[in-house]
């Protein structure tokens, strides 16, 4: 068994220790909010918080987490992160930002990781932060449009 902090909450896994992040939020926590792209570290769509910091949970083994706090995009507009998840989650609404979607979950982490340390962000601090979340949709536009709206 393995004790994680999964948005504020303690939680007992049965799970491998290899075990990615990833799979024991989407399999055993039913947090499906956190997708699958690749596996592999490139794509970004697997994307939570552990500490503040987004993180590819297809790369964290689930032993790696120790006591430090994982946040999902389930309660992204809670906790820690509050203010900064709802501006993001309101201005990716009010610019219709998602095409697809599958990829969203994960670019808004990174959104919010990136307006935590940054409260105005430039087009060059938004594409650099942003960089390892891909869009099959390419929506990248409204994004960055996104990120500028919630700075506001
Ligand atoms: Fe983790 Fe693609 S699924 S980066």
């Amino acid at each position: 068994m393995t004790q994680i902090s999964i948005n504020g909450v303690q939680r007992q896994v049965d799970a491998d220790p290899d075990t990615p992040l990833l799979w024991v939020l989407r399999d055993e926590l039913q947090l499906t909010g956190t997708k699958y792209g690749c596996g592999a570290g490139l794509c970004g769509a697997c994307t939570v918080h552990i500490d503040g910091q987004a993180t590819r949970s297809c790369l964290t083994p689930v032993s790696a987490v120790g006591a430090r706090k994982v946040t999902t995009i389930e309660a992204v507009d809670q906790g820690q992160s509050a203010r900064v998840g709802q501006a993001v989650q309101a201005a990716w609404v009010k610019l219709d930002v998602a095409q697809c979607g599958y990829c969203q979950s994960g670019q808004i982490m990174s959104a919010v990781t990136l307006l935590s340390r940054n409260r105005k962000p430039t087009d060059a601090d938004i594409d650099a932060a942003m960089g390892g979340n891909i869009c099959r949709c390419a929506t990248y536009v409204r994004i960055r449009a996104a990120i500028h709206e919630a700075a506001k």
